[in-house]
């Protein structure tokens, strides 16, 4: 696992100097969920791509920006998933940007996932590295190199509420739950980056983040493989927890379709809590 981080590592150093350098335009291309790629996209998926083709432990890659499974060494153990780029469209408004990636073991879903990172391109380099049984551990970069900062742990409840999604496709009881939170004193935290806005609250102690199923997206957004599950296991690790809207664990999703998506929730206990019962959600 530790030849896997230090890709990442050194993948993060790459993409951060592309971001700062490369042209911020669209290419004429979509992605398998029919998105514009921009050409940070497409630069990320190639950077990730190389580095990991040639690691013996890969046995294949799943991305954001192209359909299906890449096979690359059939002994291989582990499946990255990954989103080159999460948030892409903020990078020409200067706003932070992440990388997402889930590594599993075996069939591709939630309870096989090993091992979860993220990057966040912000005014600093920052890493999470999640693994099984011990809290997520937060990284940053200093001159290209990456030093421990601390293991992350989420308060009980915390301050922050990210309401993700068109609010006017929102349905009535995620809209009381959404307006509860901020008449409580709630502080609206949401840039449209999921990982920026995932990494906030676990830094600041809690808080939640909802990407509710909505009229326009009633499977949500956000893709299992590659966003959801990879957070979900990170805030599990933290102490939080993240579930679905029907109360349902995301670390049990089995996606049928590499690309499919979910409603998710992540969050400090009482936050979930709060959700489970505006929901009518029994525990
Ligand atoms: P990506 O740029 O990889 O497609 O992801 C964008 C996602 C995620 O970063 C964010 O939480 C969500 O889009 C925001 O969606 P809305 O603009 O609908 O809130
Ligand atoms: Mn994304
Ligand atoms: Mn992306």
């Amino acid at each position: 696992m530790l030849t896997i981080f230090d890709t990442i590592k050194n993948i993060a150093i790459k993409i951060d100097h592309e971001i700062k350098n490369e042209d911020l335009g669209y290419c004429d291309s979509s992605n398998s969920s029919g998105e514009d790629q921009l050409k940070l996209d497409v630069k990320s998926d190639y950077i990730i791509e190389e580095a990991f083709k040639d690691i013996s432990l890969v046995k294949a890659l799943v991305s954001e920006e192209k359909e299906g499974v890449m096979e690359l060494h059939d002994d291989g153990k582990y499946t990255i998933c990954y989103d080159p780029l999460d948030g892409s469209s903020l990078a020409d408004v200067n706003l932070s940007v992440g990388s997402i990636f889930g590594i599993y073991e075996g069939e591709l879903k939630a309870e096989n996932l090993v091992a979860s990172a993220y990057v966040v391109y912000g005014p600093r380099i920052e890493l999470v590295l999640a693994t099984k049984g011990s809290k997520p551990k937060h990284y940053r970069a200093k001159e290209g190199l990456f030093s421990f900062i601390c293991e992350i742990t989420l308060d009980e409840k915390g301050k922050l509420n990210a309401p993700g999604g068109t609010q006017q496709n929102w349905d009535k009881e995620h809209k009381t739950f959404v307006d509860g939170l901020f008449a409580e004193g709630y502080r609206l935290r949401y840039s449209g980056g999921m990982v920026p806005d995932l990494h906030q609250i676990l830094l600041k102690g809690g808080g939640i983040f909802s990407y509710p199923g909505t009229s326009d997206k009633p499977q949500g957004k956000l893709r299992q493989l590659f966003e959801v599950i990879p957070f979900a296991f990170i805030y599990e690790q933290a102490g939080g927890q993240a579930i679905n809207d029907k109360g349902m664990r995301l670390m049990e999703l089995v996606p049928s379709h590499p690309h499919d998506t979910s409603p998710c929730f992540f969050g400090s206990n009482y936050e979930i809590e709060a959700l489970r019962s505006a929901y009518g959600i029994k525990i």
